[in-house]
Protein backbone atom coordinates (compact mmCIF):
# COMPACT_ATOMS: atom_id res chain seq x y z
CA UNK A 1 0.00 0.00 0.00
CA UNK A 2 1.40 3.29 -1.12
CA UNK A 3 0.33 7.02 0.09
CA UNK A 4 -0.90 8.77 -2.78
CA UNK A 5 -1.16 12.76 -2.74
CA UNK A 6 -3.41 14.04 -5.16
CA UNK A 7 -3.87 17.63 -5.78
CA UNK A 8 -7.22 18.47 -7.65
CA UNK A 9 -8.65 15.68 -5.80
CA UNK A 10 -12.58 17.48 -5.44
CA UNK A 11 -12.10 17.90 -9.29
CA UNK A 12 -13.25 15.37 -12.22
CA UNK A 13 -10.79 13.58 -12.85
CA UNK A 14 -9.24 13.69 -9.64
CA UNK A 15 -12.30 12.01 -7.88
CA UNK A 16 -12.51 9.34 -9.76
CA UNK A 17 -8.19 8.83 -9.95
CA UNK A 18 -8.44 8.79 -5.89
CA UNK A 19 -11.68 6.29 -5.81
CA UNK A 20 -10.01 3.80 -7.97
CA UNK A 21 -6.60 4.59 -5.81
CA UNK A 22 -8.63 3.54 -2.25
CA UNK A 23 -10.18 0.51 -3.95
CA UNK A 24 -6.80 0.01 -4.97
CA UNK A 25 -5.67 -0.86 -0.89
CA UNK A 26 -3.57 3.17 -0.80
CA UNK A 27 -3.87 6.08 1.41
CA UNK A 28 -4.85 8.85 -0.57
CA UNK A 29 -4.18 12.63 0.92
CA UNK A 30 -6.58 14.74 -1.17
CA UNK A 31 -5.42 18.37 -1.90
CA UNK A 32 -8.17 20.62 -3.50
CA UNK A 33 -8.80 24.51 -3.15
CA UNK A 34 -12.52 24.23 -4.28
CA UNK A 35 -12.12 26.57 -6.22
CA UNK A 36 -15.45 28.42 -7.55
CA UNK A 37 -14.91 27.91 -11.16
CA UNK A 38 -17.82 25.80 -11.52
CA UNK A 39 -20.13 24.47 -8.59
CA UNK A 40 -19.06 24.03 -5.78
CA UNK A 41 -21.11 21.69 -4.57
CA UNK A 42 -20.23 19.04 -7.18
CA UNK A 43 -17.09 19.21 -5.33
CA UNK A 44 -18.18 18.49 -1.99
CA UNK A 45 -20.24 15.60 -3.50
CA UNK A 46 -17.21 14.45 -4.97
CA UNK A 47 -14.92 14.64 -1.82
CA UNK A 48 -17.95 13.37 0.25
CA UNK A 49 -18.10 10.07 -1.84
CA UNK A 50 -14.29 9.63 -1.24
CA UNK A 51 -14.39 10.52 2.60
CA UNK A 52 -16.64 7.40 2.84
CA UNK A 53 -13.20 5.52 2.57
CA UNK A 54 -11.18 5.45 6.01
CA UNK A 55 -8.28 5.60 3.94
CA UNK A 56 -9.56 8.93 2.57
CA UNK A 57 -7.35 12.44 4.23
CA UNK A 58 -9.04 15.76 2.87
CA UNK A 59 -6.98 19.38 2.72
CA UNK A 60 -8.90 21.94 2.11
CA UNK A 61 -5.90 24.28 0.61
CA UNK A 62 -5.05 26.66 -2.50
CA UNK A 63 -1.96 25.46 -4.17
CA UNK A 64 -0.70 29.22 -3.84
CA UNK A 65 -0.36 28.67 0.10
CA UNK A 66 2.98 27.73 -0.52
CA UNK A 67 3.33 26.86 3.41
CA UNK A 68 0.12 24.66 3.65
CA UNK A 69 1.37 22.56 1.16
CA UNK A 70 5.01 22.55 2.02
CA UNK A 71 3.16 20.74 5.47
CA UNK A 72 0.94 18.64 3.94
CA UNK A 73 3.60 17.01 1.94
CA UNK A 74 6.47 17.31 4.82
CA UNK A 75 3.12 15.24 7.15
CA UNK A 76 1.89 12.99 4.88
CA UNK A 77 5.90 11.94 3.00
CA UNK A 78 3.50 10.89 0.06
CA UNK A 79 5.13 7.67 -2.22
CA UNK A 80 3.12 8.90 -5.20
CA UNK A 81 2.39 12.56 -6.30
CA UNK A 82 -0.61 12.87 -8.70
CA UNK A 83 -1.02 16.71 -9.69
CA UNK A 84 -4.49 17.47 -10.78
CA UNK A 85 -5.37 20.88 -9.63
CA UNK A 86 -5.73 23.31 -12.24
CA UNK A 87 -7.61 25.71 -13.44
CA UNK A 88 -8.71 24.09 -16.73
CA UNK A 89 -10.28 25.33 -19.27
CA UNK A 90 -9.23 27.00 -22.66
CA UNK A 91 -11.91 29.63 -23.22
CA UNK A 92 -11.98 30.80 -19.42
CA UNK A 93 -8.57 31.23 -20.22
CA UNK A 94 -9.06 34.44 -22.24
CA UNK A 95 -11.40 36.32 -19.76
CA UNK A 96 -9.40 35.11 -16.67
CA UNK A 97 -5.86 34.53 -17.58
CA UNK A 98 -4.51 35.77 -13.86
CA UNK A 99 -6.58 32.45 -12.41
CA UNK A 100 -4.53 30.13 -14.76
CA UNK A 101 -1.04 32.01 -14.32
CA UNK A 102 -1.70 31.58 -10.39
CA UNK A 103 -2.77 28.50 -10.14
CA UNK A 104 -0.89 26.34 -13.02
CA UNK A 105 2.51 28.18 -12.95
CA UNK A 106 2.74 29.56 -9.76
CA UNK A 107 0.64 26.56 -7.52
CA UNK A 108 2.86 24.51 -9.83
CA UNK A 109 5.79 25.85 -8.72
CA UNK A 110 4.88 25.79 -5.16
CA UNK A 111 4.33 22.03 -5.31
CA UNK A 112 7.97 21.49 -6.71
CA UNK A 113 9.28 23.25 -3.92
CA UNK A 114 7.45 21.48 -1.53
CA UNK A 115 8.27 17.67 -3.25
CA UNK A 116 12.05 19.20 -3.41
CA UNK A 117 12.08 19.25 0.59
CA UNK A 118 10.69 15.05 0.38
CA UNK A 119 10.76 13.47 -2.74
CA UNK A 120 8.32 11.29 -3.86
CA UNK A 121 9.45 7.92 -5.72
CA UNK A 122 7.14 9.28 -8.59
CA UNK A 123 5.40 12.75 -9.59
CA UNK A 124 2.60 12.52 -12.15
CA UNK A 125 1.84 15.98 -13.62
CA UNK A 126 -1.28 16.33 -15.19
CA UNK A 127 -0.87 18.53 -18.84
CA UNK A 128 -3.21 18.64 -22.23
CA UNK A 129 -3.35 18.15 -26.00
CA UNK A 130 -3.91 21.92 -26.10
CA UNK A 131 0.29 22.28 -25.55
CA UNK A 132 0.23 20.86 -29.12
CA UNK A 133 -1.35 24.35 -30.42
CA UNK A 134 -0.93 25.43 -34.02
CA UNK A 135 0.05 21.80 -34.83
CA UNK A 136 -0.01 20.69 -38.63
CA UNK A 137 -2.73 17.78 -38.92
CA UNK A 138 -3.21 15.10 -36.58
CA UNK A 139 -2.09 12.39 -34.53
CA UNK A 140 -0.08 14.05 -32.35
CA UNK A 141 2.90 12.68 -30.99
CA UNK A 142 4.97 13.40 -27.60
CA UNK A 143 8.22 14.38 -29.35
CA UNK A 144 6.43 16.87 -31.76
CA UNK A 145 6.88 20.62 -31.18
CA UNK A 146 4.76 22.94 -28.84
CA UNK A 147 6.20 26.16 -29.34
CA UNK A 148 3.46 27.78 -30.49
CA UNK A 149 0.36 27.79 -27.62
CA UNK A 150 -3.10 29.50 -28.99
CA UNK A 151 -4.59 29.54 -25.37
CA UNK A 152 -3.03 30.66 -21.93
CA UNK A 153 -4.28 27.67 -20.76
CA UNK A 154 -1.81 25.94 -23.11
CA UNK A 155 0.61 28.33 -22.38
CA UNK A 156 0.70 27.38 -18.76
CA UNK A 157 0.16 23.62 -19.13
CA UNK A 158 3.72 23.72 -21.25
CA UNK A 159 5.17 25.92 -18.45
CA UNK A 160 4.00 23.21 -16.39
CA UNK A 161 5.65 20.55 -17.71
CA UNK A 162 8.86 22.78 -18.35
CA UNK A 163 8.87 23.91 -14.56
CA UNK A 164 8.98 19.76 -13.39
CA UNK A 165 11.41 19.23 -15.79
CA UNK A 166 13.89 21.25 -14.56
CA UNK A 167 13.03 20.23 -11.07
CA UNK A 168 13.70 16.32 -12.45
CA UNK A 169 16.99 17.70 -13.72
CA UNK A 170 18.28 19.81 -10.51
CA UNK A 171 16.97 17.49 -7.73
CA UNK A 172 16.52 14.05 -9.41
CA UNK A 173 12.27 14.12 -8.70
CA UNK A 174 11.18 11.34 -11.27
CA UNK A 175 8.27 12.81 -13.01
CA UNK A 176 6.01 12.04 -15.88
CA UNK A 177 3.56 14.38 -18.06
CA UNK A 178 0.50 13.48 -18.87
CA UNK A 179 -1.17 15.15 -21.91
CA UNK A 180 -4.68 14.40 -21.46
CA UNK A 181 -7.32 14.49 -24.23
CA UNK A 182 -10.61 15.69 -23.51
CA UNK A 183 -12.00 13.49 -20.83
CA UNK A 184 -15.28 12.60 -20.38
CA UNK A 185 -17.61 11.06 -17.82
CA UNK A 186 -20.08 10.84 -14.93
CA UNK A 187 -19.27 13.44 -12.61
CA UNK A 188 -18.10 15.73 -15.32
CA UNK A 189 -17.25 19.26 -15.32
CA UNK A 190 -20.32 21.38 -16.29
CA UNK A 191 -18.11 23.89 -18.22
CA UNK A 192 -17.06 20.63 -20.68
CA UNK A 193 -19.47 19.73 -24.35
CA UNK A 194 -21.12 16.19 -22.23
CA UNK A 195 -22.67 17.95 -19.32
CA UNK A 196 -23.76 21.04 -21.34
CA UNK A 197 -25.06 18.43 -23.68
CA UNK A 198 -26.96 16.28 -21.86
CA UNK A 199 -28.82 19.04 -20.03
CA UNK A 200 -29.42 20.99 -22.75
CA UNK A 201 -30.90 17.95 -24.83
CA UNK A 202 -32.98 16.72 -22.05
CA UNK A 203 -34.24 19.96 -21.44
CA UNK A 204 -35.33 20.63 -25.20
CA UNK A 205 -32.99 23.48 -24.80
CA UNK A 206 -30.27 24.30 -28.06
CA UNK A 207 -27.06 23.41 -27.66
CA UNK A 208 -23.97 25.62 -29.38
CA UNK A 209 -22.14 23.69 -31.80
CA UNK A 210 -18.72 25.13 -32.47
CA UNK A 211 -17.28 24.62 -35.76
CA UNK A 212 -20.31 23.81 -37.00
CA UNK A 213 -20.00 20.38 -35.51
CA UNK A 214 -16.67 19.63 -37.68
CA UNK A 215 -14.17 19.98 -35.26
CA UNK A 216 -13.10 16.30 -33.88
CA UNK A 217 -11.66 15.61 -30.46
CA UNK A 218 -10.22 12.33 -29.27
CA UNK A 219 -12.51 12.21 -26.15
CA UNK A 220 -11.27 9.62 -23.87
CA UNK A 221 -13.70 7.88 -21.37
CA UNK A 222 -12.82 8.59 -17.75
CA UNK A 223 -12.19 4.94 -16.41
CA UNK A 224 -9.78 4.89 -19.14
CA UNK A 225 -8.06 7.75 -17.98
CA UNK A 226 -7.70 6.53 -14.73
CA UNK A 227 -6.86 3.14 -16.12
CA UNK A 228 -3.56 4.40 -17.68
CA UNK A 229 -2.91 6.33 -15.36
CA UNK A 230 -2.97 3.78 -12.08
CA UNK A 231 -0.89 1.39 -14.96
CA UNK A 232 1.97 4.36 -15.08
CA UNK A 233 1.79 5.18 -11.08
CA UNK A 234 4.92 2.46 -10.97
CA UNK A 235 6.01 3.46 -14.24
CA UNK A 236 8.63 5.20 -13.11
CA UNK A 237 11.03 7.26 -15.51
CA UNK A 238 14.91 5.80 -15.96
CA UNK A 239 17.18 3.55 -17.91
CA UNK A 240 16.73 3.58 -21.65
CA UNK A 241 13.75 4.69 -23.94
CA UNK A 242 10.46 2.27 -24.49
CA UNK A 243 10.09 3.33 -27.82
CA UNK A 244 10.54 5.50 -30.81
CA UNK A 245 8.50 8.18 -29.61
CA UNK A 246 9.71 8.02 -26.11
CA UNK A 247 10.57 11.58 -24.28
CA UNK A 248 12.15 9.92 -21.76
CA UNK A 249 14.96 13.55 -21.02
CA UNK A 250 18.68 12.71 -22.21
CA UNK A 251 19.48 15.14 -18.95
CA UNK A 252 16.41 13.76 -16.13
CA UNK A 253 14.16 11.20 -15.08
CA UNK A 254 10.88 12.51 -16.94
CA UNK A 255 9.09 12.06 -19.78
CA UNK A 256 5.62 13.30 -21.04
CA UNK A 257 2.97 10.65 -22.24
CA UNK A 258 -0.66 11.15 -24.28
CA UNK A 259 -3.50 9.62 -22.41
CA UNK A 260 -6.19 8.84 -25.03
CA UNK A 261 -7.97 6.09 -26.60
CA UNK A 262 -6.55 7.46 -29.52
CA UNK A 263 -9.97 7.38 -31.16
CA UNK A 264 -11.06 10.86 -32.21
CA UNK A 265 -14.75 11.41 -33.25
CA UNK A 266 -16.67 15.05 -34.91
CA UNK A 267 -18.19 17.00 -32.24
CA UNK A 268 -20.96 15.92 -34.54
CA UNK A 269 -20.97 12.01 -33.88
CA UNK A 270 -20.49 12.91 -29.91
CA UNK A 271 -23.80 14.63 -30.13
CA UNK A 272 -25.74 11.95 -32.05
CA UNK A 273 -24.38 9.61 -28.94
CA UNK A 274 -26.14 12.00 -26.40
CA UNK A 275 -29.22 12.08 -28.26
CA UNK A 276 -29.10 8.21 -28.71
CA UNK A 277 -28.72 7.78 -24.96
CA UNK A 278 -31.06 10.58 -24.47
CA UNK A 279 -34.09 9.33 -27.02
CA UNK A 280 -34.49 13.17 -28.37
CA UNK A 281 -33.14 15.14 -30.94
CA UNK A 282 -30.75 17.62 -30.48
CA UNK A 283 -31.30 21.06 -31.22
CA UNK A 284 -28.30 22.89 -32.48
CA UNK A 285 -27.20 26.34 -32.54
CA UNK A 286 -24.32 25.92 -35.51
CA UNK A 287 -21.21 28.37 -34.20
CA UNK A 288 -17.92 29.07 -35.88
CA UNK A 289 -14.46 28.05 -34.16
CA UNK A 290 -13.82 30.14 -30.65
CA UNK A 291 -11.02 31.61 -30.33
CA UNK A 292 -8.25 29.49 -28.61
CA UNK A 293 -9.48 26.03 -30.12
CA UNK A 294 -8.43 23.65 -32.42
CA UNK A 295 -10.12 22.20 -35.08
CA UNK A 296 -8.91 18.33 -34.71
CA UNK A 297 -7.18 16.66 -31.85
CA UNK A 298 -6.01 13.28 -32.15
CA UNK A 299 -3.14 10.78 -29.89
CA UNK A 300 -0.80 8.80 -31.03
CA UNK A 301 -0.84 6.38 -28.21
CA UNK A 302 1.82 4.32 -29.42
CA UNK A 303 4.32 5.44 -26.14
CA UNK A 304 1.43 4.94 -23.87
CA UNK A 305 1.10 1.40 -25.09
CA UNK A 306 4.89 0.59 -24.62
CA UNK A 307 4.35 1.49 -21.56
CA UNK A 308 1.45 0.09 -19.81
CA UNK A 309 -0.10 -2.50 -22.80
CA UNK A 310 -3.11 -1.80 -24.41
CA UNK A 311 -4.69 1.16 -23.38
CA UNK A 312 -8.44 0.60 -22.86
CA UNK A 313 -10.40 2.20 -25.15
CA UNK A 314 -14.45 2.27 -24.19
CA UNK A 315 -16.51 3.27 -27.10
CA UNK A 316 -17.97 6.57 -27.02
CA UNK A 317 -21.77 5.11 -26.90
CA UNK A 318 -21.10 3.65 -24.29
CA UNK A 319 -19.37 6.15 -22.28
CA UNK A 320 -22.35 8.89 -23.36
CA UNK A 321 -24.62 6.41 -21.69
CA UNK A 322 -23.28 5.94 -18.58
CA UNK A 323 -23.28 9.89 -18.40
CA UNK A 324 -26.82 9.70 -19.36
CA UNK A 325 -27.00 7.49 -16.26
CA UNK A 326 -25.30 9.47 -13.77
CA UNK A 327 -26.89 12.94 -15.33
CA UNK A 328 -30.80 11.17 -14.78
CA UNK A 329 -29.72 9.62 -11.67
CA UNK A 330 -27.57 12.69 -9.47
CA UNK A 331 -26.89 15.63 -11.39
CA UNK A 332 -30.84 16.80 -10.38
CA UNK A 333 -30.28 15.85 -6.93
CA UNK A 334 -27.19 17.85 -6.89
CA UNK A 335 -28.81 21.16 -7.98
CA UNK A 336 -31.38 21.43 -5.07
N1 LIG B 1 -11.00 17.13 -18.23
C1 LIG B 1 -10.29 17.20 -19.35
O1 LIG B 1 -10.80 16.96 -20.45
C2 LIG B 1 -8.82 17.57 -19.31
C3 LIG B 1 -8.13 17.58 -20.53
C4 LIG B 1 -6.79 17.93 -20.52
C5 LIG B 1 -6.14 18.21 -19.33
N2 LIG B 1 -6.84 18.19 -18.17
C6 LIG B 1 -6.11 18.49 -16.93
O2 LIG B 1 -6.41 17.48 -15.98
C7 LIG B 1 -6.44 18.02 -14.67
C8 LIG B 1 -7.76 17.71 -13.99
O3 LIG B 1 -8.81 18.30 -14.77
P1 LIG B 1 -10.34 18.16 -14.36
O4 LIG B 1 -11.12 18.05 -15.61
O5 LIG B 1 -10.49 17.15 -13.30
O6 LIG B 1 -10.59 19.64 -13.78
P2 LIG B 1 -11.41 20.11 -12.50
O7 LIG B 1 -11.54 21.60 -12.64
O8 LIG B 1 -12.65 19.32 -12.33
O9 LIG B 1 -10.43 19.78 -11.30
C9 LIG B 1 -9.39 20.63 -10.87
C10 LIG B 1 -9.45 20.76 -9.36
O10 LIG B 1 -8.40 21.63 -8.96
C11 LIG B 1 -8.87 22.49 -7.95
N3 LIG B 1 -8.11 23.76 -8.03
C12 LIG B 1 -8.13 24.66 -9.04
N4 LIG B 1 -7.32 25.68 -8.76
C13 LIG B 1 -6.75 25.41 -7.56
C14 LIG B 1 -5.80 26.07 -6.74
N5 LIG B 1 -5.27 27.25 -7.13
N6 LIG B 1 -5.44 25.51 -5.58
C15 LIG B 1 -5.98 24.31 -5.18
N7 LIG B 1 -6.89 23.64 -5.91
C16 LIG B 1 -7.26 24.18 -7.09
C17 LIG B 1 -10.34 22.73 -8.25
O11 LIG B 1 -11.07 23.07 -7.08
C18 LIG B 1 -10.76 21.40 -8.87
O12 LIG B 1 -11.40 20.58 -7.92
C19 LIG B 1 -6.13 19.51 -14.83
O13 LIG B 1 -4.76 19.70 -14.61
C20 LIG B 1 -6.48 19.80 -16.27
O14 LIG B 1 -5.74 20.90 -16.77
C21 LIG B 1 -8.17 17.87 -18.13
Amino acid sequence: MATVLVTGSAGFIGFHLAQRLLADGHAVVGYDGLTDYYDVRLKRARHAILAQSPNFRAVTGMLENADLLRRTVAGARPDIVVHLAAQAGVRYSIDAPQSYVSTNLDGTFNLLEALRASPPRHLLVASTSSVYGAHPPTPFVETDRTDYPLSIYAATKRGGEALSHSYAALFGLPTTCLRFFTVYGPWGRPDMAALKFADAIAHGRPIEVYGHGRMSRDFTYVADVVEAVSRLLPRVPAGEPVHAHDTLSPAAPWRVVNIAGGAPASLNAFIAAFEAALGQPARRTLLPMQPGDVAATAADVSLLRALVGDVPATPIADGVAAVVDWYRRDWARLQT
